[in-house]
């Protein structure tokens, strides 16, 4: 549901960025600012600076930097919605949603209720398994008996259901709790005699959202039925509240350590998520019984970029392993194979070893997954050589799915490697596939797209020596100044033809963006040419964006680039320091707007002029010389605007 723009300003308003940080980060005063151990990497000296002013953080060691939300979407890997809410919350902001449907307020009272109704559940399965004789000497004793302690009991809330049919559903109806809703959530079954409880006699795994609430259940049988009569696990339909496509098993545990091991190990069971927790591996998600989806991969992806699938050694687990490699690459994810000795799952794995020995086992047996695949393959494929054409098309098939070209090359390298094949058979495959899918998405039947070499390495990769533009830092300056003085205004005096002067009131951004667009020297960097546009676009309108627009724009480059600019500020001072002919603050800011105007253009003209010089020695064609020679008549015009300029503020 949409949070309303003026909302969404309010609640940027009212968050303090120190209040935001400071529940996280340990800040002390410094100046103006606080400083803190940067959250965001590892560091003994505090880089981490808080700007109560701007209201904006900044990490000078890792270059992180935003405002409240930003900081959220970092630390607590909140989506935006979320870091807003968070903050609405804090700062007692009250979210009118935009104009609910009567629908749509059912709708949200019906998933109220169905978070209402598990939490509920949730109590009473784990107050019967350590509070009841039925839960202890049954439900209990069954996880001890598989080796579990009481602390991971515990943290997972993991419970017990009756045997009794209807024991739960009873309890709940006592409660209050309708028919439907038991019946919808999934709780209760219909049956001849009436409602009774979909997870009589079975052991209860609750399954959490990010947030920590319960949004369904999984519950096991006791013991194994080898007839198959009920299945070994029953879990909850799917509802409002309960997406499983959407969902990771243990996720809500696991997150943290997720990211701060920057991975994540992927298993298949319930089991085997509580069993690496017990043996202190965290940051571990179960995708339970589903295959993989792109979904829950995307989940994942908001903490790490790297799985390692950690499946059984069966041909089942290989294979389901193999199904999830493809998904994950093509979200351009790292992904790592381990696969255990045949009679293990990760839950017994990590019971008959100790903690070193898994650590160690996995890795040392993390295979990337082209390496995983090509083994497996060929070990089917055997000598036959149709068979082993095939698997070489279906690596490489995994490889083109790789979004990133840098990484596609390495892994043909890899690939080339390993099935002892040239690199450039394995290329020329790959580009066909490559070309293939492009024809595909853009809709071409015939082969009218160029053969281009896909996987080469683009030129700039090569050269070592890394040039910055023209103008670089005098470009960073222009930008700084559009956003701290923007709207701010100064009297700009111009010398017209007669010689007389004419004093005119100018907003900064206003001038430099005036300024630029005569000579058509627009910012080279993508990022300064956004901020530009919007500042052009603007100027149009009327009016002219405050920092805080930029500091919480949803473009995040354009944030971050901000956040960058302002916490580096500009001493007005200093430059007072140095004119001694200037009064006002207003007049030592117009002075220095327009010197770094025209020491910028000047950089740009330069550069021109020297570019163009070069092509004169180049080129024999008289025509091209003219227009070439034309285009420096102007380029000098240009510059002897500038001087005339900077001769009036520099000598005034
Ligand atoms: P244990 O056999 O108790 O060790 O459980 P496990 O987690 O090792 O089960 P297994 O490896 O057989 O299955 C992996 C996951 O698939 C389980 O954790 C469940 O989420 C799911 N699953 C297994 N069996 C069933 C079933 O019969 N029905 C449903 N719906 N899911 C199942
Ligand atoms: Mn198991």
């Amino acid at each position: 549901m949409a949070i309303p723009r003026e909302t969404v300003e309010q609640i940027l308003q009212a968050a303090r960025i120190e209040e935001v940080v400071g529940e996280f980060v340990t800040l002390k005063k410094r100046g103006a600012n606080l400083i803190g151990v940067c959250p965001f990497h590892n560091e003994k000296t505090p880089s981490f600076n808080v700007n109560p002013a701007r209201n904006i953080f900044k990490c000078f060691g890792c270059g992180k930097a935003g405002d409240s939300a930003k900081f959220l979407m970092e630390h607590e890997h909140f989506t935006y919605p979320e870091a807003l809410r968070y903050l609405a919350k804090k700062y007692n902001i009250k979210i009118e949603e935009k104009e609910q449907s009567a629908e749509e307020i059912m709708q949200q009272s019906l998933r109220e209720k169905m978070f209402n109704i598990n939490e509920f559940a949730d109590k009473f399965f784990v107050d019967t398994l350590w509070n009841t004789e039925e839960g202890k000497t049954i439900g209990l004793e069954y996880f001890r008996e598989r080796g579990y302690f009481d602390p991971i009991i515990q943290k997972f809330h993991l419970g017990y259901s009756p045997a009794k049919w209807d024991a739960f559903t009873t309890h709940a109806k006592q409660n209050g709790y309708a028919d439907d809703l038991l019946e919808q959530i999934g709780f209760s079954i219909k049956g001849q005699k009436g409602l009774y409880d979909r997870y009589h006699g079975r052991v209860m795994f609750p399954i959490h959202n990010l947030t920590g609430r319960v949004i369904g259940f999984g519950g096991r049988i006791l013991i194994n039925d080898p007839e198959k009569k009920s299945p070994k696990y029953q879990n909850s339909p799917e509802s409002e509240i309960y997406d499983k496509k959407q969902t990771l098993y243990g996720i809500y545990f696991a997150k943290n350590a997720i990211a701060r091991q920057d991975e994540c190990i992927l298993v298949e069971g319930y089991f085997d998520v509580l069993r690496m927790h017990q043996i202190g591996i965290e940051n571990v998600v179960a995708s339970s019984g589903t295959s993989l989806t792109m979904e829950q991969i995307k989940l994942v992806k908001r903490y790490t970029k790297n799985i390692t699938m950690l499946y059984d050694g069966d041909s089942a687990g290989q294979h389901a392993a193999l199904r999830g490699t493809d998904m994950i690459l093509s979200e351009g994810m790292n992904v790592r194979i381990v696969l255990l000795p045949p009679e293990h799952d990760p839950d017994t794995f990590g019971k008959d070893y100790s903690v070193e020995y898994v650590t160690n086992y996995l890795k040392e047996n993390a295979k990337d997954f082209i390496r995983f695949k090509t083994e497996l393959l060929l070990k089917d494929a055997e000598n036959d050589p149709i068979k082993r054409s095939q698997v070489i098309r279906d690596i490489v098939e995994t490889i083109s799915v790789i979004p990133d070209s840098i990484f596609r090359i390495t892994y043909v390298k890899e690939c080339s490697r390993l099935l002892d094949m040239p690199e450039q058979t394995l290329t020329n495959e790959l580009n066909k596939i490559l070309r293939a899918k492009l024809k595909k998405t853009l809709g071409i039947e015939d082969n009218v797209v160029p053969e281009t070499n896909t996987t080469t390495i683009p030129q700039q990769q090569d050269t070592v020596e890394e040039q910055l533009p023209a103008g670089f830092y005098q470009e960073r300056e222009l930008v700084k100044l559009l956003l701290m003085y923007g709207n701010e205004v100064f009297v700009d005096v111009r010398e017209e033809e007669n010689g007389e002067k004419v004093y005119e009131q100018v907003t900064v951004a206003q001038y430099i963006i005036d300024e630029l667009k005569q000579d058509g020297f627009l910012f080279t960097n993508i990022i300064n040419r956004k901020i530009f546009d919007i500042f052009d676009h603007a100027l149009d309108e009327g009016q002219i964006p405050n920092d805080q627009f930029f500091v919480s724009h949803e473009d995040e480059t354009i944030a971050e680039r901000a956040a960058d600019l302002l916490l580096t500020p500009y001493k007005l001072d200093q430059w007072k320091k140095y004119s001694i002919y200037v009064k006002s603050e207003e007049e030592v800011l117009g002075a220095v707007v327009k010197s770094s105007v025209a020491r910028y253009r000047e950089l740009i003209v330069d550069d021109q002029c020297k570019a163009i010089e070069e092509e004169l020695k180049a080129t024999e064609n008289l025509d091209d010389q003219l227009i070439l020679l034309k285009r420096k008549k102007d380029l000098d015009d240009i510059r002897k605007q500038i001087n005339e300029e900077l001769g009036i503020v520099i000598a005034k």
